[in-house]
Order: C-alpha cells, then sequence, then structure tokens
C-alpha cells in the first residue's frame, strides 16, 4: 500500500462517506441487525453508533489499520463488543453458519472481488440470517451510466480500487441471496454518477 492509499484514502473515506445526510440510509441498513453480526469494510466505524440493540457482537473486518485506528474512539463508546476478526471480505476467518446477519455500506463497491466476498458471505451466515446493505452503484439512466464507465477508471486510481458500475442488487442475487427490500435512488447533494444508492435488506437462504 502507498502513502496515498494508507495515509490520505481512510480521511477522504470518512469525510465523504461520513457525511451526515447518508445517516438515515446508514441506520435503515443497520435496522435488521440481530444478534452476531460481522461487517465487512468496517472502515473508521461510521455504523457503530446506528447498530440497534438486538445487535450482540460484531465481527470486523477491514485491512486499512489506519481505517481501524481511527475507529478507536467510535468502538470505545460502543454497546456491544467489537473485534477486528478478519482483514479481507473475500477469505473470511469463521465457520460456516457462524452469524445472524452481515452488514455492508459503500464497501460492495470496492471489494476487488465482490462475488467471492458475497460467496463468503452466503456461507458464514446462517440460513435465513439477513445482509444490510447500503451501496452506490450502477445508475439506471443511460447518461449517468456513460459517464459512470468514463469516470471508472479514475475513481478506482483514486478511491482505494472503488467501482461506479456495479450493481448491487445483482451482485447479490447472482450469490444467492433473497433482496427483501430495497430502496434505489439518487442522493440529493452527491453528483449522480457518485450517488446512486441501494439501501435495503437481503436474506441468506
Ligand atoms: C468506501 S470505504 C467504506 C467504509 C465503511 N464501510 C463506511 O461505510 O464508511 C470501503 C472500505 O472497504 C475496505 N476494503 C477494501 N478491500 C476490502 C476487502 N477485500 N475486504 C474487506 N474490506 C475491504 C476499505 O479498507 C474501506 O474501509
Amino acid at each position: 500500500m502507498g502513502f496515498y492509499d494508507d495515509r490520505v484514502l481512510p480521511h477522504l473515506i470518512e469525510l465523504t462517506c461520513g457525511a451526515t445526510m447518508l445517516t438515515a440510509s446508514r441506520r435503515r441498513a443497520c435496522a435488521p441487525l440481530t444478534g452476531d453480526v460481522v461487517e465487512i469494510g468496517f472502515g473508521s466505524g461510521l455504523n457503530v453508533a446506528l447498530y440497534p440493540d438486538a445487535v450482540t457482537r460484531v465481527a470486523a473486518v477491514e485491512p486499512s489499520d489506519v481505517g481501524w485506528s481511527m475507529s478507536e474512539k467510535r468502538r470505545a463508546a460502543a454497546t456491544v463488543p467489537i473485534d477486528r476478526a478478519g482483514l479481507d471480505g473475500e477469505h473470511l476467518p469463521f465457520d460456516d453458519h457462524s452469524f445472524d446477519g452481515a452488514l455492508s455500506t459503500f464497501t460492495m463497491c470496492t471489494i476487488p472481488n465482490l462475488p467471492a466476498a458475497l460467496a463468503e458471505l452466503r456461507r458464514v451466515v446462517k440460513p435465513g440470517g439477513v445482509v444490510g446493505f447500503l451501496e452506490h452503484g450502477a445508475a439506471p439512466d443511460e447518461s449517468v451510466a456513460r459517464w459512470q464507465h468514463r469516470l471508472e477508471p479514475i475513481q478506482r486510481r483514486v478511491a482505494g480500487g472503488c467501482h461506479l458500475t456495479r450493481d448491487t442488487r445483482a451482485a447479490l442475487t447472482d450469490a444467492g441471496f433473497e433482496v427483501d427490500e430495497i430502496d434505489r435512488f439518487y442522493q440529493r447533494g452527491v453528483p449522480r454518477p457518485f450517488g446512486y444508492l441501494s439501501v435495503g435488506v437481503a436474506r441468506s437462504l
């Protein structure tokens, strides 16, 4: 990891992903969670204050040491135990069916091999368990989609491998999840190529 990805990017992510206009959607993604939860791409812990009371433990999966350090205060204020239990969503060091649910916010865009990571979530989440998600991705409007394809190579370089053209719903259903609930919209205040959001709940069958 270079200086930019290691030292600068986690702070940029904190600034952009930490915008208060996203809090309501983050809360929606967290709302269905209960019991033991695995959160992939934990980052600086922007969801910690939003975990519902029904959550009993969180296994954080996060490759960035800087992101993890930045989450320290939020973890200290948490009402549930949070361990950094893994470093890579594509290879989860957990037994099959060991979690009641999972959480991913603005992470499915970044994980290099998303199908591998979703297959891992299916393996470790109990049948019937939920995945709360809030992601940005492929827009339905042709002109926006064209810009997403144009901008994606730059975005991947400056934003830690972040893709603009991934289809969250399709990725989840291709991985064998059932999408119980999804709301898709352009986030106000965010340029459209970066701001087509999907928030909802998927279920492991
Ligand atoms: C855009 S940030 C989002 C962080 C956080 N989820 C949030 O909502 O603010 C993407 C996160 O995915 C993490 N990430 C990148 N590759 C990953 C991988 N293979 N497995 C798990 N997390 C990964 C990054 O380190 C970063 O923390």
